[in-house]
């Protein structure tokens, strides 16, 4: 019965469009992926800054396993909070300017613990329609009540926080959208959480590294500080091209957490070489300025390009640009001819994306050439016709 009713689940999927299976790659070497023994420009990973294949980073993460182990052995209060994971954590507070900062096996543990361990039931919880999965459901399982707002919308916000006047309000935004690439005006979210007593928490899962000031990210960038924000995560498997994740805010948050959020208490500590890793990437990132700045010639570049082409891209100024094809079945088809002049770029379909807007999310990164991106537009805008 069990059996059935998840192989009607699955065959639902396939009928829609919307059955999804992991790629492997053979090869991993920023610009270009191997896939089934072809290379490929990839223009589909989040490896913004190209630190994932960084020989100084490879090179703390080797050495770091040989000189702190490659596991951490214990969840982090038994035997799992190494010295190089207080490095990694005073490294982030010196960067970000938090008080504290708590480290988390990935972003999506990061906010399940940030919404469900911070909010009770006297809370509300106001979300931006467009939040990460991982936030949505944080939001669904906690015991706070949850509502959302339209996105980057702040005078629907306002309405919500008026509404709410009774309960602790915490508002909760990205630095950039994810599949959007968009960012709120964090400066004005900030007031407006400042003038209703509300909290204002922040994933900045897109924005670390790739803007502000040595990369400290959106709120950076916006000239919002730290202290402004109630607690705000991001994590190290994006521009900083490792994995895992922290949560930064004033050491009474992060008191808080490290006693009570059950993804951090009840979950093995970060890998100490992977620690390494990330502190490398972290230094790269800060003096690096280049990396950023090639990036940003890239994204003006393909915006350029793509509305000299009339292709039907959204508006963002980040590395995450959508073209928004609307039907699965023709993102899946564009993408698909798209391999033949070796472009990787992956359709995103609902429920990733709102029904009716699945699209061809492009992510670009410092590593890209100009003929990469040149390439990429005449392809798309060649196979668009043919599918449109
Ligand atoms: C906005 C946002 N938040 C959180 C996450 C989860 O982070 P992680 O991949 O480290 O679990 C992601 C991406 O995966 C994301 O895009």
């Amino acid at each position: 019965m069990k059996l059935e009713q998840l192989q009607q689940a699955l065959m639902q999927r396939e009928a829609q469009q919307l059955k999804r299976s992991p790629v492997v790659l053979q090869q991993y070497k920023g610009r270009v992926i191997r896939v089934a023994n072809k290379d490929y420009i990839n223009f589909s990973g989040n490896d913004y800054l190209g630190l994932a294949c960084d020989p100084q980073v490879l090179q703390a993460y080797a050495d770091g396993a040989l000189r702190y182990g490659a596991g951490s052995t214990g969840s982090p209060l038994v035997t799992g909070q190494h010295a190089i994971h207080q490095q990694l954590n005073d490294t982030l507070c010196e960067w970000l300017g938090f008080e504290r900062s708590l480290l988390f096996s990935s972003g999506f543990a990061a906010n399940q613990a940030m919404l469900m361990t911070l909010s009770d039931k006297h809370d509300v919880l106001l979300l931006d329609k467009l939040s990460h999965a991982s936030l949505i459901d944080a939001a669904q399982h906690s015991t706070a009540s949850f509502k959302r707002f339209a996105h980057n919308d702040l005078s629907a916000l306002a309405q919500q926080l008026q509404r709410h006047q009774e309960a602790n309000a915490m508002v909760v935004t990205e630095g950039v959208f994810s599949m959007d690439g968009d960012s709120p005006d964090l400066a004005a979210t900030a007031k407006l959480c400042q003038q209703h007593n509300a909290y204002l928490l922040l994933d900045d899962a897109h924005g670390i590294g790739m803007l502000g000031e040595q990369g400290r990210g959106s709120a950076a960038a916006q000239q919002v500080a730290s202290s402004e924000l109630f607690c705000s995560m991001a994590n190290f498997g994006k521009a900083l091209g490792v994995a895992g994740a922290f949560i930064g805010a004033s050491s009474t948050v992060i008191d808080y957490l490290e006693q009570f959020a059950r993804h951090y208490v009840y979950s093995t500590g970060l890998s100490p070489a992977l620690c390494a890793a990330v502190l490398t990437s972290i230094r790269l990132c800060r003096e690096q300025q280049w990396r950023r700045d090639k990036l940003q010639q890239n994204i003006q570049l393909f915006r350029q390009l793509a509305i000299a082409a009339d292709l039907p891209i959204l508006t963002s100024n980040t590395a995450i640009q959508a073209v928004i094809i609307g039907s699965s079945e023709q993102a899946l088809q564009l993408s698909a001819a798209l391999k033949q002049p070796q472009i990787w770029l992956s359709a995103i379909r609902p429920p990733t994306v709102p029904v009716g807007s699945a699209r061809l999310r492009v992510t670009l990164s410092s590593q890209h050439q100009t003929a990469d991106i040149h390439q990429l537009i005449t392809y798309l805008r060649q196979n668009y016709d043919l599918i449109a």
